[in-house]
């Protein structure tokens, strides 16, 4: 039996710097980042600090949250050849606490959380958005088990359907909420065909109805 913890199994994966999801930022972060207004930005599960760095490089003040100290010292390093900073801390997102009406942009890729945890977490995430801020998720979906060994946890339970994520952000839009099939060539980890739910959600601006444009139910 694996008797190491959550932080000392992700440790260990970090102890090959960027082997595990390499350095470039994700493929759909890139495709919205246009979309994340001028302010901070908070990354969770952030890992080695591919997507961080990515958009610290674009002008936003960026906080990496993880468990793994290993995987944010590797962030930190990553920063630096690229001469930008991070503020990074390692905290269990159960227990993080996300703040009220602060952020700009909430960035959760592969963000893998059991079911127990996400509404909560999510919930969060829309309160500590600031007003005209974005919410951008990417995650497998359970429909990701039929393609094993090309990425994600191999656990149903990890794994959120796009009907979850409709319904887990209360007060924001969704501008879409979308499974696709797509290639992923991330590292060693994520290679291959991929199913994911893509998420693009914003806080209405002050004064302004919410009004939920989601055009893309499955
Ligand atoms: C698949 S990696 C993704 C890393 C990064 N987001 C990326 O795209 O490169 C998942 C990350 O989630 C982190 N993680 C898992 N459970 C967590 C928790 N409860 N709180 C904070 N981080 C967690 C792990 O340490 C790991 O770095």
């Amino acid at each position: 039996m694996d008797t190491r913890t959550p932080a000392e199994l992700w440790n260990e994966r970090y102890t090959e710097p960027f082997a595990s999801y390499g350095t470039e930022p994700n493929d759909y972060l890139r495709e919205v980042a246009d979309r994340i207004p001028a302010g901070p930005v908070l990354c969770l599960a952030e890992g080695e600090g591919r997507n961080a760095v990515y958009l610290a490089s674009r002008g936003h003040s960026v906080t990496a949250v993880d468990l793994s100290e290993v995987g944010l010292a590797n962030a930190r390093k990553l920063a630096a050849r690229q001469g930008v900073t991070l503020d990074t801390v390692v905290a269990d997102l159960t227990t993080y606490d996300f703040g009220d009406t602060h952020w700009a942009g909430i960035i959760s890729i592969w963000a893998h959380m059991p079911s127990a945890a996400r509404p909560a977490l999510h919930a969060a995430c829309a309160r500590a958005l600031r007003p005209g801020g974005v919410f951008v998720l990417e995650a497998y979906t359970p429909r990701h088990l039929d393609r094993p060994g090309v990425g994600g946890p191999p656990v149903a339970d990890a794994l959120p359907t796009p009907a979850e994520l409709r319904r887990a952000l209360p007060g924001l839009r969704l501008e879409h909420c979308r499974e696709v099939d797509r290639e992923i060539n991330e590292g060693k980890y994520h290679h291959g065909p991929s199913t994911t739910v893509q998420v693009l959600a914003f806080k209405p601006p002050a004064g302004a109805a919410g009004q939920d444009s989601r055009d893309d139910r499955r």
